[in-house]
Formats: structure tokens, sequence, C-alpha cells
């Protein structure tokens, strides 16, 4: 399927800004840093007590004994100094405040619709999602699940079928939009159920789990086709979507002259419904629903109060919505918006030259290390995600995330759900980090990579049944984290 290409000037942004030796060459920041907030790296012995002391669960470290942390990029983006200003013109009030208005021209401007449902996170878009569409018996199809996605989907008593182009669960590949659905597949998935089973089809932007991975524009249009086609609900994710549209003018030709504010227009007019965590999408806090469907929003209109706050703020705090509105706007810009995938490309690349197996291409989120190549005689069961997390944080205060097994929910009948790919990811927080900071965090992964055979598994102390990975606790099997900080301290000597 094609669409229409407008003819439109080439935009003047400045995303890669070329340097005079090639040899210099690295990704520019186009902001400055104007508050700072101290960090602390804590002496190699103290980094094993604490992951020790957190269950060997990177969710369970403290902030203060963290060095950098890559947990997420989600909720920690760094304000610019126009969101901050935004803040402060916060109109506090239960309902009709003039801060929603200020949300909903932004709204406009970004997706060309202001018919906008506020809700306290992205989670909660997915809540309302659920209790809306998903019926026992009926199931959710998507590219790739989210973990708080299908957890919500199964609740409701449905299930979520994958219909990812097999291209997206290959680690090291140059496909540059591994993220796309297989229209074969969704087309017989679809017609197998029966259209009427369908609760609706949903299109994650910036394919979270399969290590942030993109989605073309033609795919997604495609699917929406589809969705039109049986008459079913489509769902954009638009959580990553500002990494998917640097992704989708870099790399898809159709959209190299297309602006951001384009590619969201577009979208927009054709998904039914589009959802996000503002948490990534907009450096700021909150999520929403939107959709260029009056009826559809009336549809769920009704349980924003009932979940999260008065229709005017859906429990989010007005100052968060402020935030939200002006980092709406920033999201047009491609000088941030290159921030993030640039800084990523930047360590993947710097990691792959070394031997590290990385989940290629470099896509937005994070960089990800494919943990089965990492420690690949590590049995699944023994989680070795969690485990080379675990023994990054001793190796450098460096706070990745588990995306494999670990984070995957049991059968119904108890048995481990492996997981295809064993992922640790190293979120890329916008517009946080410095270049040398990224270079360490290169430094320590060498290191670690060099001390692998070292590296051992982790099993249960404690395992909640709901999405374990936030609170479960672990124990090394054996002594391998001591014999890592040994070798480091014979490695490194009295650096920390
Ligand atoms: N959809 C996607 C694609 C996400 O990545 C997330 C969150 C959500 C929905 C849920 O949004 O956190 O605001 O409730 N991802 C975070 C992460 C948690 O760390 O990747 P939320």
């Amino acid at each position: 399927m094609r669409f229409q290409l407008k003819k439109v000037q080439k935009e003047h942004y400045i995303m890669s800004v070329k340097f005079y030796k090639s040899e210099n060459q690295v990704p520019l920041e186009m902001h400055k840093v104007r508050v700072v907030q101290k960090l602390n790296l804590l002496p190699v012995d103290e980094r094993l007590r604490a992951i020790q002391k957190a269950g060997n669960n990177t969710f369970l470290l403290q902030n203060k004994d963290i060095y950098l942390d890559m947990l997420t990029d989600s909720g920690v983006n760094a304000m610019s100094d126009r969101q901050t200003a935004a803040m402060h013109l916060a109109d506090d009030s239960y309902a009709g405040s003039e801060t929603f208005n200020r949300l909903k021209t932004a709204m406009k401007e970004v997706f060309g619709t202001d018919n906008v449902l506020p809700a306290h996170q992205g989670r909660a878009c997915e809540n309302i999602l659920a209790e809306r569409f998903v019926k026992p018996g009926m199931i959710a199809i998507m590219n790739f699940h989210f973990t708080t996605t299908k957890a919500h989907v199964t609740r409701c008593g449905g299930e979520v079928v994958e219909v990812l182009h097999k291209k997206g669960l290959i680690p090291q590949s140059d496909d540059p939009f591994k993220g796309d659905m297989d229209l074969q597949e969704l087309r017989r998935v679809i017609k197998e159920y029966g259209p009427e089973k369908v609760a609706y089809v949903r299109v994650e932007a910036g394919t979270n789990l399969i290590g942030g991975q993109p989605v073309s524009l033609e795919n997604m249009l495609a699917v929406a086709d589809v969705c039109h086609e049986f008459g079913v609900p489509s769902v954009l994710d638009a959580s990553l979507l500002q990494d998917n549209i640097y992704f989708m003018k870099t790399r898809e030709a159709q959209c190299k002259y297309m602006t951001p504010k384009e590619i969201y227009h577009l979208l927009a007019g054709k998904m039914d419904i589009i959802y996000f965590s503002a948490r990534k999408l907009g450096f700021a806090r909150g999520g929403a629903i939107i959709s260029h469907n009056t009826e559809l929003i009336k549809s769920m209109m009704e349980y924003i109060p009932l979940y999260e706050g008065f229709l005017t703020y859906g429990g989010i705090d007005v100052r968060s919505i402020e935030a939200m509105a002006e980092g709406l706007y920033e999201s047009l810009d491609m000088d941030y918006l290159s921030h993030g995938p640039e800084f990523i490309n930047y360590l993947v690349n710097e990691l792959d030259a070394y031997g590290v197996p990385m989940i290629k291409p470099a896509g937005g989120l994070g960089a990800h290390i494919d943990c089965q190549g990492f420690v690949p005689d590590m049995p699944h069961d023994q989680y070795p995600a969690a485990a080379v997390a675990t023994a990054l944080y001793i190796a450098g205060g460096i706070r990745g995330m588990e995306r494999g097994t670990l984070s995957e929910q049991r059968e119904a009948d108890g048995t481990e759900r492996f997981a295809e790919l064993e992922l640790m990811r190293l979120a890329m927080p916008r517009r946080v980090y410095t270049l040398s900071q990224i270079k360490y965090v290169a430094d320590r992964v060498k290191w670690l990579w060099d001390n692998r055979q070292l590296i051992g598994g982790l099993k249960w102390v404690e395992e909640p049944q709901v999405l374990r990975f936030f609170f479960g606790r672990l124990k090394e099997i054996g002594h391998w984290q001591e014999e890592l900080v040994s070798k480091f301290k014979e490695d490194f000597g009295e650096s920390l």
C-alpha cells in the first residue's frame, strides 16, 4: 500500500552536525543543562551489598545507590525550561480548568483532533480500552504485547494474539522496521476468530519488548486499512511514537520530506484510537486517549470519572498537564526527537564494534543487550537477562532492566513461559545524560563482556503472581557475584 506523497520543502533541523574530523564524529546535544542533580557512585563492595539487598531485582534498588539510572525512559526525561515555566500557569480547578483547554489546543496542533480523554498514565488508558472493548473469549491482536497491556486484556478475560512479522525476532539484523505487523497473518487471525471476536487491533509504535524497534508508516496505515475492511477498531499505542517518527524520517523514503506533524496528523486521521503514556511521549507525566471519532470517545468517557478523575484532569496533577501540553509541542521538534535515537545508536555501535551481542539495528527507547548471546549457556529458567542486569550494576553502578523470561507471566498451569528474546535494556532518558556518561556505560559493558564467563544465574526467593518482575526477589546461584567483585578489584584497583 502506498500513501500520497506531499511535496514539502526539506526542513532545516540539525540531526547530526557534521564534524571536521570524521574520527571525532559523535551525536551532539542540542540543549544545555541548567539544573543539575548530584550523582553517587558507590564502591564495588557496596554495590554488591545493594543488589543482594534488593533481591537481585534492579526495580528494588534505591536511587541513592545508583550512578546511572537506565531502568526506563518513563517519567525520568529532563523537562525543558518551557515545560517548567508552563507548570507555573497551572489552573487548579476540579472541573473546567484552563490547563485542560491548553492541553486540548496542544492535542489539536499535534494530532489534529482535540477529542481527548486524560488518564493518569499509559496503563490507565489500557485499563479503559480493555474495559470498553475486551469481553471474555475475545482476542486483542498486536504486533507485540507490552507487559501492562497484556495484563489488562487477560484481566478482562481476553487473550493477546501477536502478529509480529518474523523479522522482528531476529536479534541481529539490518531490517529498518522490525516492529511491522505481518499483514497476511493479521488477516488470517481476524478471519480465524471472526471479526466480532476481535476487541481491537493494537499497533505499538517503537515496539518496546523487542528492543524499541519501529513500525513503518506504510505498515501502520495498512493495518488501519485492514481493520477498516473488517470493521475492527484500530488502536495505536503512541507511547514511543517520538522515536518511531525519527526512524520513519530517517529510514523510510516516503517520510523523508514529511514533517513530524504531518505524520502525527496522518496517523490520527487513520487510526480509530490513539493512546499514549505522557511519561514517554511529551517528556512529562500522565496519559491520554484520543480519537477523531467523537462517538468512540463518548463510549469511553464514563470510565474516566470512574477510574481516573473528572474529565478535565483524569487523575493527572494539573501542573503535569501543563508540562505535557508543552512537551507535546516539543515532540514535533527534530532536535529533541533525535536525541534519544542518536545517543542509543552511538552506544549500540560502540558495543557492537567490540563484539557485544546487541539488538540491531539500534532502535528507540534504549540499547538492548541480547543476553542469549551474552551468556549463551545459561538456561532460561536462571533468568540470563536479569543476571546480566545484576552483573552490570556490580560492574558500574548502572541500573538496566530485564526484558526477558522474568518479565513474562507464567502460563495458567504454572509452567514458565520462556521469552523469545532475553534482553537487558539500557534505557536512554531523554536530555538527561552526557556523552561521557554514555562512554562510561560502554566501557563497563565491555569489561563485563570480557568477564562474561563469571556470570551465573538466579533463582526465585519470592515470586509474585502478577507482574512479578516489579517486586519479585531472587538469589544468585553459587558465589559468582563475589567472584565478579574480586575480578573488578584486580582490574580496576582502587577505582570506583
Ligand atoms: N505502552 C508502552 C509501549 C510502554 O512502553 C509503556 C510503558 C506503557 C504502554 C504503559 O505506560 O508506564 O505510563 O503506564 N513503559 C515503561 C517502560 C513502563 O519502562 O518501558 P505507563
